[in-house]
């Protein structure tokens, strides 16, 4: 049985005060919807806040990035052992507005993400391919190739914290979504390319969320398909209505 992980990503919004008030409003909301895990990833600053207010709920806490090194000259970036230190459970590496708007590789994806793993936090790693990729009818190779990169040299033992997040770049805050079919079939490559480098038994317990345009109306069909467990939500995870909605559809 996988384990289903409904995650926010609140992008660039919310204030400490709004992030209090959103998870005091959130938390009878979702309470006792326990067969999906709860994760809201949230801007640096909001964290403490947002650990403070989910205490004692079922709702866990990220952050939207991490660094690479341990410490050192990195103006403006966050290390592992600083989000683990205030209590951070989760972090998301790779998001397509990383890889586009900041200059993210497949590379600074990999060491962030290693990183990530070796300070105990749980991986929310993004990949998917762009509108050309899809066109071109190379998304399975792209993904394929994706997942490789992303994961070299990171342990079977080390897999057990990673999820992974399917989101095809053209669906991201465009209203667009991909097609249930869609979801389910490319989380189903990033399932067979996990199973040919860690064997079957990790592909079958891993966690694979579809991300992109994800909200109340198309959720519960999304996630009713066999290889999509669970989503990462932008938008809708900024509405407390909206969001418990598709936490709903999860546990349906
Ligand atoms: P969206 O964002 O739900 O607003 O499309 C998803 C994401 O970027 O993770």
């Amino acid at each position: 049985m996988r384990k289903i992980v409904i995650a926010g990503n609140w992008k660039m919004n919310m204030t400490p005060a709004q992030t209090k008030k959103f998870i005091t409003e959130l938390a009878p909301m979702v309470a006792g919807l326990d067969k999906c895990d709860i994760v809201l990833c949230v801007p640096f600053v909001d964290i403490a806040t947002a650990i403070e207010a989910a205490a004692g709920t079922n709702i866990k806490i990220g952050a939207e990035n991490v660094h690479f090194a341990e410490s050192g000259a990195y103006t403006g970036e966050i290390s592992a052992a600083m989000l683990s230190e205030i209590g951070t459970e989760y972090v998301i590496v790779g998001h397509s507005e990383r890889r586009q708007y900041f200059g993210e590789t497949d590379t600074t994806v990999n060491l962030r993400t290693k990183a990530a793993l070796a300070a105990g936090l749980k991986v929310i790693l993004c990949l998917g391919e762009v509108k050309e990729e899809r066109l071109a009818g190379i998304t399975d190779e792209v993904v394929a190739m994706q997942t490789k990169l992303d994961l070299a040299g990171i342990s079977v033992e080390e897999l057990k914290n990673v999820i992974i997040a399917y989101e095809p770049v053209w669906a991201i805050g465009t209203g667009l979504t991909a097609t249930p079919e869609q979801a389910d079939e490319t989380c189903g490559v990033i399932r067979k390319t996990i199973a040919s480098l860690y064997g079957d038994e990790a592909a079958e317990a891993i966690t694979i969320q579809y991300g992109g345009s994800m909200n109340d109306q198309n959720a519960a069909e999304l996630l009713s398909k066999v290889n999509v467990d669970g989503g990462l939500i932008g938008g809708a995870s900024l509405k407390t209505d909206k969001f418990t909605a598709i936490v709903k559809a999860a546990n349906a």
